[in-house]
């Protein structure tokens, strides 16, 4: 079963668009196995977006995920990273459609309110990132039956 991880970005946060982030996503099935809100210092935002570093916009995308709290999130099911990404919408808001996070709440690409893992090596590493073993939950749902 995937795993992947979402962030909600400090301008989701601050702009109390949490909620609605988690239930968008959590409508589609995945379950949700972990979650937390805290604040990111430096040295994890350079580890998370470690992959950017060296290009132009990287200072500004370590002080923008550090500049407030974030709520993380780990999500399981079939397809997890692929159905997520497809509900973020492209990483530019405004090439976003409409329907997808990024397209219906966002304007400036580096203020784009969320975060997926873009394949399933990163997210297990990512979600290695933020939550411990113990962290994630495991459980079962009766409504299963129903997704899958
Ligand atoms: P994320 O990692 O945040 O989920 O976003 P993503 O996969 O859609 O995009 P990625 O290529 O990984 O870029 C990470 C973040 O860097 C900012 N960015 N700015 N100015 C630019 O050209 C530029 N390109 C990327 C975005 O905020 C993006 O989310
Ligand atoms: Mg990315």
């Amino acid at each position: 079963m995937e795993r992947t991880l979402v962030l909600i970005k400090p301008d989701a946060v601050q702009r109390g668009l949490t909620g609605d982030i988690i239930s968008r996503l959590e409508r589609t099935g995945l379950k949700i196995v972990a979650m937390k809100m805290l604040h990111m210092d430096e040295a994890l935002a350079q580890r998370h977006y470690s992959v950017h570093r060296g290009k132009a916009f990287f200072d500004d995308l370590v002080s923008f995920i550090t500049s407030g709290p974030i709520v993380a999130f780990a999500l399981q099911g079939n397809n997890a990273v692929e159905i997520t990404r497809k509900l973020m919408g492209v990483t530019d808001p405004a090439k976003a459609t409409s329907g997808t996070i990024r397209g219906d709440f966002g304007i400036d690409i580096g203020h784009n309110l969320v975060h997926g893992s873009d394949s399933l090596e990163t997210a297990s590493s990512e979600i290695g990132l933020f939550f411990s073993p113990e962290e994630i939950v495991s459980y079962d749902r009766s409504l299963d039956v129903w997704i899958y």
